[in-house]
């Protein structure tokens, strides 16, 4: 079993971490009120051991034994980033576990050729300087703002990542699926939140994916990058427990 935290009590929301990060990124949501908070850290990242190559097929199955672990039946499913291309493969394996679904900086398309050759280049990279590479490369996408109290922060838990874990994970991410199917059938209660100055998934991705999706709503962060919800937790806070007591609560009574 990959190494997860399991606080509070409410609706179980499954928080699945991007990269080369690892549950730790979601501390700042563990204030989240009304809200049972499953938090697992993907094989070769946090303090999880690698297990070899990966896919967002494999990534997913982990998750699902966690929640099977935990006997819960259903929950919210919530993926930064990486883990938003995880939770729309969930989608895929066991769309009936979903009572809803957070995508935070993230998008539903595959990667394009230039971004395929981006990650063949950071594989080569990672297998030469190591994790370090794949760290230079990332952090500065994370924060928004010139002076970034949260950037040791953010660095310490990259640095947690091996190597293994790094390199599957650019591979699983290289070759992944177009998701756009899935996210227009995905007909549970939905919230897209970006920071709106994410370089990485810009706001252009939250809007193309909320046009696609049946029943969502976008919350855009002010002076947020990639990192939004680590950065301005106050606000991704106020828009998740909305989301839970407005959308979830709701459809779970009706
Ligand atoms: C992440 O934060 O998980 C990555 O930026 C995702 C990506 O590189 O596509």
């Amino acid at each position: 079993m990959i190494h997860f935290t399991d606080h509070g009590t409410g609706i179980p929301i499954v928080w699945i971490h991007g990269f080369p990060l690892s549950g730790r990124i979601f501390d700042r949501q563990l204030a989240i009120r009304g809200a049972r908070h499953i938090v697992p850290d993907l094989p070769g990242f946090g303090a999880s051991p690698a297990k070899g190559s990966a896919s967002m097929e494999s990534y997913a199955r982990e998750v699902l034994a966690l929640i099977d672990h935990l006997q819960i039946e259903r929950a919210v499913f919530a993926g930064f980033s990486m883990g938003g291309y995880i939770l729309l493969e969930l989608a895929r394996q066991a769309r009936q576990r979903f009572l809803g679904a957070i995508l935070i900086d993230t998008r539903e398309v595959g990667d394009t050729e230039e971004g395929r050759a981006g990650r063949e280049t950071m594989i080569a990279n990672v297998r030469k300087s190591g994790v370090s590479a794949a760290i230079d490369a990332m952090l500065p996408k994370m924060l928004a703002g010139e002076h970034q109290p949260d950037e040791p922060l953010v660095r310490q838990i990259m640095e947690q990542s091996t190597e293994e874990g790094v390199i599957a994970a650019l591979q699983a991410m290289k070759d992944r699926p177009d998701s756009t199917s899935t996210l227009r059938g995905l007909a549970v209660p939905l919230l897209i939140v970006v920071g709106d100055s994410d370089p990485i998934t810009p706001p252009a991705d939250a809007k193309r994916m909320g046009a696609l999706a049946q029943r969502s709503r976008i919350v855009e962060i002010p002076d947020a990058a990639h990192l939004s919800n680590l950065q301005r937790a106050e606000e991704f806070n106020a828009a998740v427990e909305r989301f839970l007591n407005e959308q979830v609560a709701g459809s779970l009574q009706s």
